[in-house]
């Protein structure tokens, strides 16, 4: 179908499952073990009612909005996917242009299928970046690649700490990968070839260190001025611990439901985390909260935003619509992500992001479910 047959993010995912490769489809698609939290990442926000105040002046809404010191065209970004190669020729290449039309802020892979360098080639002038960041068991490695983002203006640095060991993704597994031939580069330079004949996450395990502890934080913190978050917090004591430690954020996340099955949606730990927060001191200013997993409808954004969260990531969507329509396809999405968000907003009596409140929300659903 043409681009513009397009209406939400959903109907992107059902182009991208004919057109990719299966092997890809499996490993894109594929959660932990029975998919439970996989499901139940985009399900959560179903339980989340709206609570509109009627009335009020929305003749112009404002999206716009910044978080770590950068500009957003909305409070969205697109979180690090690893191989993006996997779904077009273009991959992880497509999604910074994409990003830089569309004015979302990218967060680069460390197992991206392009090298860092051909990825910030492809920046426009002045294109902020966010980098996640996976701890290598040769730590020397690691301080090498991060010195690289920083001098490259890269803004802040995600470590991802919910994959001591990655998850079992049984779609993923089945489908054994072989070398595709010219169209699928391995590996970033920096990280070596990603040997995918075991299943593309069995392929990535080697990279990451299990041994990461927080005793280690201070050393992150060492080798870099940029800004340091987790990626992968799922309560509110270790989003504390992350705030006393002086880190400038966490992003709420379960990995897309790939890790740990029947662990808790990001919007469901969002409101824990905000109180464990204000009990300790925090300030929005010093420490912020973001959540990925299941966004999907512009509504999504507006719960996590009215709950606390600075901006939310996606990342399925993205490679979805790469995959069928290479960058512009991204560039639609967002386009549709926003004009949702813009409808949400004005049916709600909330014309700016700061005027979206708790109170525009009801959770008392929240947690029931599996
Ligand atoms: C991921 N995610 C991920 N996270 C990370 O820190 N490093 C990585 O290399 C990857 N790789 C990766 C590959 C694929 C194919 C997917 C789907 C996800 C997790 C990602 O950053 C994010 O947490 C989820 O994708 C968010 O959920 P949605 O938006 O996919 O539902």
């Amino acid at each position: 179908p043409p681009l513009a047959a397009m209406l939400n993010t959903f109907d992107f995912e059902s182009v991208a499952r004919e057109v990719m490769e299966p092997q890809a489809w499996g490993y894109y698609s594929s959660g932990g073990d029975d998919e439970i939290t996989l499901r139940d990442n985009h399900l959560a926000f179903q339980r989340i009612t709206m609570r509109p105040r009627i009335l009020v002046n929305v003749k112009d809404i404002d999206l716009r909005t910044s978080f770590l010191g950068a500009p957003a065209s909305l409070p969205l970004y697109f979180t690090a996917t690893a191989l993006a190669k996997l779904a077009h020729k273009d991959g992880e290449v497509g999604i910074v242009r994409a990003a830089a039309k569309a004015g979302v802020t990218y967060m680069l892979p460390t197992l991206s299928s392009y090298t860092l360098d051909e990825m910030l080639e492809a920046r426009a002038p002045g294109q902020l970046m966010f980098a996640q960041l996976y701890v290598n068991p040769e730590r020397s490695r690691s301080e090498i690649y991060v010195k690289k983002l920083e001098a490259a203006g890269v803004k802040a640095l995600f470590v991802t700490v919910d994959a001591p060991q990655l998850g079992r993704r049984e779609k993923d597994m089945r489908s054994k990968f072989t070398q595709q031939g010219s169209d699928v580069q391995d590996g970033d330079e920096d990280e070596g070839a990603v040997d995918r004949s075991q299943g593309a996450a069995r392929a990535i395990s080697s990279y990451i260190d299990a041994g990461l502890c927080w005793d280690d934080v201070p050393w992150l913190q060492s080798i870099t001025k940029m800004k340091v978050l987790l990626k992968g917090v799922q309560c509110g004591e270790d989003a504390v611990l992350a705030y006393k430690a002086g880190l400038k954020g966490c992003v709420l996340s379960n990995h897309g439901g790939r890790q740990l099955d029947t662990s808790r949606p990001g919007i469901e730990i969002l409101p824990e985390v905000m109180e464990a927060l204000r009990e300790a001191g925090a300030k929005m200013a010093d420490f912020e909260v973001f959540v990925d997993g299941g966004i999907r409808r512009g509504a999504d954004i507006f719960k996590a935003v009215a709950l606390g969260a600075s901006g939310v990531g996606v990342g399925r969507p993205v490679l979805y619509a790469l995959a069928s329509y290479g960058d512009k396809g991204i560039v639609r999405m967002v386009h549709m992500l926003q004009d949702e968000l813009q409808m949400v907003m004005r049916l709600s009596g909330t014309p700016t992001i700061a005027s979206i409140t708790d109170k525009h929300v009801l959770t008392t659903n929240l947690a029931d479910h599996i």
